[in-house]
């Protein structure tokens, strides 16, 4: 069956991975606002008044979720999906550095010349699947130990924790502001592809265009109805 759906979109992220990423999307947007107050010392007011017992049980549901979430969806979607992701990264080749060189036009919402092709996803993309990975993995680890490691982990280990959970929360914080900023106010053709799974395959065609070319050479998709669907 082909990849084209009603003559002018692609097929490009399966149910299971938008559930993935939204659920991921939530849970850090509640794990990162139930910690600030802990941080941000003007936010003391606000944890006072909402209780810090029910601001820490909040942010221990929401980091189980947190946890499993990827867990699950690997298991849901090894071959696309989760599994595509991280096999991007080991991808990582010359185009993504070309890319990345050009890339600050793009961030501004220009279209730079002569940006090399791009597979399913660009040189940003993929930095930014290996930043959200150690991210998960340091806030992960640093929380659990926070939280578990108490008598089974030495206390000055414990300590360390504390600072690599704000700085892991900090960055990843930083990198979703970007992150939504590129897929809203840059590439607003991507955002389609988070809700019903499919992209204009004029999009798809221009930002990912080794993708479609692989579609191509492996028969999903004719070279005839690419041309139609990017006509469209
Ligand atoms: C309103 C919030 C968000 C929007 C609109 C959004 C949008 C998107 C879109 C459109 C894609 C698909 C890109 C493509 O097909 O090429 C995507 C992928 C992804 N999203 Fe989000 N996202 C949001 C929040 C988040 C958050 C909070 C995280 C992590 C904490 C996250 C992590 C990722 C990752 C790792 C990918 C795959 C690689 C990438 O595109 O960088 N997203 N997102």
């Amino acid at each position: 069956m082909s990849e084209i759906v009603n003559k002018k979109y692609i097929k490009r992220h399966k149910k299971g991975f938008i559930y993935f990423h939204w659920i991921n999307a939530i849970c850090f947007g509640v794990l990162f606002l139930t910690g600030l107050p802990l941080w941000v010392h003007a936010l003391k007011p606000v944890y006072e008044a909402l209780g810090p017992a029910h601001l820490q049980i909040i942010h221990r549901i929401f980091a189980v979720i947190f946890i499993a979430n990827p867990i699950i969806a690997l298991l849901f979607t090894a071959r696309e999906g989760v599994g595509t992701l991280i096999r991007e990264i080991f991808r990582f080749d010359g185009d993504d550095v070309k890319f990345l060189v050009k890339f600050p036009g793009e961030l501004l919402g220009k279209e730079p010349e002569g940006m090399p092709k791009q597979g399913f996803y660009n040189g940003g993309e993929r930095m930014n699947i290996a930043l959200q990975m150690l991210i998960w993995l340091c806030l992960v680890a640093s929380g659990l130990v926070m939280w578990l490691g108490g008598g089974l982990i030495d206390n000055s280990i414990r300590a360390w924790m504390i600072p690599l959970h704000s700085i892991a929360a900090g960055i990843g914080f930083a990198a979703a502001i970007g992150h939504i900023y590129l897929a809203i106010g840059v590439n607003p053709d991507s955002f389609q592809g988070m809700k019903d799974g499919t992209v204009k395959a004029s999009y798809a065609e221009h930002h990912h265009t080794k993708w479609c070319d692989a579609l191509v050479r492996s028969g999903k998709v004719s070279q005839a109805e690419l041309d139609e669907a990017v006509r469209h």
